[in-house]
Order: structure tokens, then C-alpha cells, then sequence
């Protein structure tokens, strides 16, 4: 299937366009670079020794999506494109509602008008209400987001289950990530902030690689077996196989479905710092700081729907994400910046 890929040069939109080249499709790339590198492109035919093809655009543009669904035979669309820093979203909440919000609707506008109705879309853990019980799972409650990032992925969401109510030829598929880290094994694609890193493992990946002095830990104080904060890492490849799991399911089911993709594991941040340190044989000094606004003491997935539905799970471990967390970034010390 030829399938358009959108923000395919961010971090997990390239790696799932590699595992989506490598399983036989052919991927079509819509990205503005806003926070991405144009050498992504090279480097994603380097890993499958596949052509891909790259549009620099912004999905916001109708003329331009147009032009593309005229040209190109478009069997589904993968929607990563969006702006996901927490905190920026809070200081520019209209620029993430315009940015998010007008691409997704743009994109089904589009889609509907090429007859093209199957969309598999970039949602998030953060979704879900924080008064869930865990592991979370695709039934339980959703909204009351702390922050307009994470409204932007519920109000996404419902735009999206909208559409496939009004019309039953949509398939929508809403998949909701837990903790992607790590990177392809070849360490030529990874995850590559701009700035200070907001997430630990590109955190911890640069106090490793000498970019940053030592990792702050926020809060030892939550009610978890070591007082720190615990999430369900998941492998980026990981992450990118659940997507082509989704292609395969949608092919034959319409209407709205929903998948978490996760592993079910938590693990504290200190096991995070003890793992990659362990694994890496490189020391990662850490100090123990404030809590962080918003932050939840532990959540993680069930990850169960996805594995009978889809047949979809998690096959890395810890240890292969933290030794493929320092791959890409004690190759790329710099990001894609380093040649
Ligand atoms: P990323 O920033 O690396 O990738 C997003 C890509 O979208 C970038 O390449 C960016 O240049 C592009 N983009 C943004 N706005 C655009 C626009 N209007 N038009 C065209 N391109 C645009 O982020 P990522 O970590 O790869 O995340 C991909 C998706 O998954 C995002 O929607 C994100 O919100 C969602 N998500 C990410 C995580 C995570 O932890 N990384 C967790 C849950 C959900
Ligand atoms: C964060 C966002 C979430 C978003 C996700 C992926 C918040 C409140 N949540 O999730 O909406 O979907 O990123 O982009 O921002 N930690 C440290 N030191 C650091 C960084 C993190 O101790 O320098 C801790 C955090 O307190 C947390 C854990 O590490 O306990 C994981 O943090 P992070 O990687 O930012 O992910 P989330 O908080 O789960």
C-alpha cells in the first residue's frame, strides 16, 4: 500500500517509515522540518535501501495535500505531524491548537475529498484521566488534560471518531503511545530535541554523551517502590511495528478503533539511570529536584486489547533500549547536526 506518512522525519514517524518500507509498502513523507532534519530522508533509504518520497510542506496547506492525493495513490494515511512539547504548549497554547488541530482537519478534508478514508493517528497516553486506575486501558476515561498539548491529541481524537460516526467508510485508528525511547539498532535514526531535552531518556542520553552536567530528578517522594516517578518505556521499533499492525487490521475494519501501545511495565526513573548505566558501562550523575508540575506518580498500559486484536507486542526490553538510546547518540553526539 502506498502510504502518506506526515511529520515522517520526526523522531517515531521515521522509524515507522522504515518498518513500513522493510514490511513492502511504499511511504510518501509530508513534513515542514519545524522540528525535524531533511538528512532523515537519506538516511531512512540508507537503512531499507528503498526510495521514499519527501515533500517539505506543512499539512495546514490544502493545495499542497491536494497536489500530492492527485499525484500519488494514497491508500491510508499515518499522522504524526504535530508540535508535543508540554510545557511550550502551555506558554503558546493558540499556535498548538492552530498547528495541531488545522493539520488533522485539513488532512481528513482532504482525505475525504480523494476518497481516501483510512487514518491511523499519533495519540498519547496523556489522554487519560489522571483519576484512572492503572495499567490504563482503551476504555477507561479520557480528558481532563493538564495541559493544550494534551487537549489538542483528545480534541484530535474526537474529530477523528466524529468523522467515522458520519460516515461509515472511514476506518480511524487512534493510537495511544506510552514512552517511545531508544532508536533503530543501526544508530542512524533517533530521537534528536531541539534544546534542552523535556523527556529523561534523551535527557540522560546527553549527561551520558557530556552535553549536559547531570540528570535532575524530579521528586523522590511518590508513592512508588523508590519514591521516583514510573512509566512504560517503549521501544521506538517497537512502536513503529505496532503502526503496521494497525495497516494490516485496518485493511478489513472499519469505524473507530483505539489501541494503546505500550509494553504494561513501569519502571522508575532511577531504574532507568541504573539500567543505562549498567548497560552502557557509563556513569550518569543525577540530583534529586523538585517535583515536576503535572507529573503523575506511575503510569503504564494494559497493553492486552493490542495483543488480541491487533497480535501486536512489545518484543525489546529495557536493556535493548537503553543500548540503542546510546547508540544513536554516542554516533550522533550532536543530533543530525554532527557532520
Ligand atoms: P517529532 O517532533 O520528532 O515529529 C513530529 C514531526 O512533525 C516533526 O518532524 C515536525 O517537523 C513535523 N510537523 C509538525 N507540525 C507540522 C505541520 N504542521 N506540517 C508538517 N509537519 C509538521 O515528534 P515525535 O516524537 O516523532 O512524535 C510524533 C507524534 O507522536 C506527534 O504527534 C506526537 O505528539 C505524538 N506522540 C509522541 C510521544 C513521544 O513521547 N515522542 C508520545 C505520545 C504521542
Ligand atoms: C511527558 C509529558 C506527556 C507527553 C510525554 C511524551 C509531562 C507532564 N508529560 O510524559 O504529556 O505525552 O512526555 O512527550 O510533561 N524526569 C526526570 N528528569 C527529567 C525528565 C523527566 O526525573 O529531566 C522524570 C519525570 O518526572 C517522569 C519520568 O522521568 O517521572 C518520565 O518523564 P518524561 O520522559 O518527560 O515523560 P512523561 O512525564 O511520562
Amino acid at each position: 500500500m502506498k502510504v502518506l506518512v506526515t511529520g515522517g522525519t520526526g523522531f517515531i514517524g521515521s522509524h515507522t517509515c522504515v518498518e513500513l518500507l522493510e514490511k513492502g509498502h511504499d511511504v510518501v513523507i509530508i513534513d515542514n522540518l519545524v522540528n525535524s532534519s531533511p538528512k532523515v530522508v537519506d538516511r531512512i533509504r540508507a537503512i531499507t535501501g528503498r526510495d521514499v518520497t519527501f515533500y517539505k510542506e506543512d499539512v495546514r496547506n490544502r493545495k499542497a495535500l491536494d497536489e500530492i492525493f492527485e499525484k500519488h495513490d494514497i491508500g491510508c494515511a499515518i499522522h504524526f505531524a504535530g508540535l508535543k512539547a508540554v510545557g511550550e504548549s502551555v506558554r503558546m497554547p493558540l499556535e498548538y491548537y492552530d498547528n495541531n488541530l488545522n493539520s488533522t482537519i485539513t488532512l481528513c478534508e482532504t482525505m475525504r475529498d480523494h476518497n481516501c478514508k483510512n487514518i491511523i493517528f499519533s495519540s498519547s497516553a496523556t489522554v487519560y484521566d489522571s483519576a484512572n486506575k492503572v495499567p490504563l486501558k482503551e476504555t477507561d476515561l479520557t480528558g481532563n488534560c493538564t495541559n493544550p498539548y494534551g487537549w489538542t491529541k483528545y480534541m484530535s481524537e474526537q474529530i477523528m471518531r466524529d468523522t467515522a460516526f458520519a460516515d461509515e467508510e472511514w476506518s480511524v485508528t487512534l493510537l495511544r503511545y506510552f514512552n517511545p525511547i531508544g532508536a533503530h539498532p543501526s544508530g542512524l535514526i533517533g530521537e534528536d530535541p531541539r534544546g534542552i531535552p523535556n523527556n529523561l531518556m534523551p535527557y540522560i542520553s546527553q549527561v551520558a554523551v557530556g552535553r549536559l552536567d547531570h540528570l535532575n530528578v524530579f521528586g523522590n517522594d511518590y508513592d512508588t517502590p523508590d519514591g521516583t516517578g514510573v512509566r512504560d518505556y517503549i521501544h521506538v521499533v517497537d512502536l513503529a511495528a505496532g503502526h503496521v499492525a494497525a495497516i494490516d487490521y485496518m485493511e478489513d475494519h472499519k469505524g473507530e478503533n483505539v489501541f494503546n501501545l505500550g509494553t504494561g511495565i513501569g519502571y522508575s526513573v532511577l531504574d532507568m539511570v541504573h539500567s543505562f548505566e549498567r548497560v552502557n558501562n557509563i556513569k550518569i550523575p543525577y540530583e534529586i529536584a523538585p517535583r515536576r508540575a503535572g507529573d503523575l506518580a506511575t503510569t503504564y498500559s494494559s497493553p492486552q486489547k493490542s495483543a488480541e486484536v491487533l497480535g501486536w507486542k512489545a518484543k525489546y526490553n529495557l536493556d535493548d533500549m537503553c543500548r540503542d538510546s546510546w547508540n544513536w547518540q554516542s554516533k550522533n553526539p550532536m543530533g543530525y547536526d554532527t557532520e
